[in-house]
């Protein structure tokens, strides 16, 4: 099928497979689409049909509130075209020829499931070829026996590789949630397609960093920690962690974070923030090397950093609240540019 596309950059087209969606296809195909959460809650995607048809297999999605369905808009990570369709673009559509790491569509095996805590469990996808992604990006899976699909972020950092960690935060009666944590779910199929998402981490960059991660946000800073530690990054630059949960029992990936601040020698700190259990004391031995705070993520990032902000680019991650908080405190606080904050809403 053959779609094409008027935007603000002009008219440009891509072709679409049967049961593929507008913004997979197009994606794939290097186009500059818009998009945030590539599952049907934020808007971004946002596009108006100007001829054609579609079908809309989640009509429920939380983001079609968002838009003017009346008018013809459609979400684009959402539909699927019935035929040759013309999609109007509030946005510049190009086509990206120096992306070397164009999403696509593979297939994935479930691999080492094991939990963190009570509520998180990390496990690994084995990739049907290999992939390569920037350290903060995600990836979009379904599973043949959850309708949808759902956005993780990797934690992993390696380029052409044909394995990618995972780790997910239950959400009480979540269908994901459910299938992952109820089940024997090792060697299970995925439909897996990534890599995508803009809120990534390059060492080049030159500035220093602040990440502020509530719950399983903490996934993207896990993989910007190691392509920053792998790149030496920590001999020039500052990186300030701030990762939220609500108590010490609530913490994971306690020994891979003590490690990166061992071997960036003074160049990050990284401090848990316990939302509902304050800490005895700003340091103990169970989470050696990391400070220990009391309170909800952004408010501790913004106490323990008046003063100290630089040139920086903060990432953000985790559930919305938390988010739209700490891009709060990043613009007004810490004086951001826009383009200098890079988040990941978890709705
Ligand atoms: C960019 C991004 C990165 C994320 N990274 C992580 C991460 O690393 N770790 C983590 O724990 N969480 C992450 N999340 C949140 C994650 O995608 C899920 O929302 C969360 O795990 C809850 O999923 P669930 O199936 O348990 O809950 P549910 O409430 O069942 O589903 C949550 C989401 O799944 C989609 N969905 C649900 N039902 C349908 C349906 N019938 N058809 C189509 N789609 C449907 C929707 O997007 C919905 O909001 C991320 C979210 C985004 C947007
Ligand atoms: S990208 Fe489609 S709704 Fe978020």
């Amino acid at each position: 099928m053959n779609i094409n596309v008027l935007s603000k950059a002009g008219e440009t087209s891509f072709t679409c497979e049967e049961g593929e969606t507008l913004l997979f296809a197009g994606l794939r195909q290097g186009l500059t689409l818009p998009y945030e959460c590539a599952t049907g809650t934020c808007g971004t995607c946002r596009a108006r049909l100007a001829g054609g048809e579609v079908e809309i297999p989640w009509p429920d999605a939380p983001a079609f509130a968002k838009i003017k369905r009346e008018k013809g808009d459609i979400l684009m990570c959402q539909c699927r075209p019935r035929g040759d369709c013309d999609l109007k673009i509030p946005a510049n559509v190009t086509k990206s020829v120096t992306d070397d790491a164009l999403p696509a569509h593979r297939k994935g095996i479930v691999k080492a499931p094991r939990r963190l805590t009570h509520d998180v469990m990390h496990f690994e996808i084995q990739l049907s070829s290999p992939m390569s992604f920037k350290a903060g990006q995600f990836v979009v899976i379904e599973a043949k026996d959850v309708p949808g699909r759902r956005a993780y972020s990797m934690v992993n950092y390696q380029t052409g590789t044909q394995t990618i960690s995972l780790v997910v935060k239950r959400k009480p009666g979540g269908g994901f949630s459910d299938w992952l944590f109820e089940g024997n779910i090792e060697g299970e199929a995925l439909e897996v397609f990534g890599p995508l998402g803009q809120a990534t981490f390059q060492a080049e960059e030159d500035k220093d960093m602040i990440c502020i991660a509530g719950g399983s946000g903490i996934a993207g800073m896990m993989s910007i920690l190691e392509c920053a530690t792998s790149s030496n990054y920590f001999d020039n630059h500052k990186g300030h962690v701030f990762f939220g949960v609500r108590s010490p029992a609530d913490a994971f990936y306690v020994e891979e974070l003590s490690r990166y601040v061992a071997a960036a020698k003074g160049g990050l700190e990284v401090t848990l923030a316990f939302s509902h259990q304050p800490p005895a004391s700003s340091s103990d031995d169970a989470f050696p090397g990391l400070t220990l705070a009391a309170g909800m993520v952004h408010e501790v990032a913004a106490k323990t950093m008046a003063g100290r902000y630089g040139d920086m680019i903060g990432y953000v991650a985790g559930p919305t609240p938390m988010v739209d908080g700490a891009i709060r405190v990043l613009i007004t606080e810490a004086a951001l540019a826009r383009d200098c904050i890079r988040y990941d809403k978890f709705a």
